[in-house]
């Protein structure tokens, strides 16, 4: 099972950004973090990051053959990133969009996400951690873990 983790605009200086907002992890550690958590699920995770909405694209449509899932934190292309929307929906792919940060409790344009419809679902807020929540969540959901698996 290989899931493909996707960073947009301004994730690779994590570490850097206002660290009260977006935590103090750098974008390598909450990716080797992913890594690990996939490893111990016998899962495979690709991560990527690119400050440009056409690479993002590109990045999907070269790699979605090969994915059973996509986790992605578009950073503020998810407010406006209509072609990175079409690009998600068009791989037919469960996607998970995770934000650090709690976009409904910050500036009234962020709360708007054009990702959030055509995703399976949605963190927000929970920090780093929210990535490794989505990652447990989509693998469990790909695997088909039902309701008495998780009872044994
Ligand atoms: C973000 C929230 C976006 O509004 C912002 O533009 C980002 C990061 C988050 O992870 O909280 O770059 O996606």
């Amino acid at each position: 099972m290989k899931i493909l983790v996707i960073h947009g605009p301004n994730l690779n200086v994590l570490g850097k950004r206002d660290k009260a907002i977006y935590g103090d992890k750098a974008l390598a550690e909450i990716d080797s973090l992913l890594k690990k958590r996939a490893e111990t699920l016998k899962a495979e995770v690709m991560t990527f990051q690119s400050n440009s909405e056409g690479t993002l694209v590109d990045f999907i449509q070269e790699q979605s053959d090969s994915a059973d899932g996509i986790i992605i934190n578009p950073g503020a292309l998810t407010h406006y990133g209509y072609s990175l929307r079409d690009a998600l929906a068009d791989t037919r792919l469960p996607v998970v969009e995770v934000h650090l940060s709690n976009i409904y409790a910050r500036e009234e344009w962020r709360a708007k996400s054009v990702i959030a419809p055509i995703a399976r679902g949605q963190i927000s807020g929970l920090g780093w951690r929210g990535y490794i929540a989505a990652l447990e969540s989509l693998i469990a959901e790909l695997k088909g873990a039902d309701e008495k698996k998780i009872k044994k």
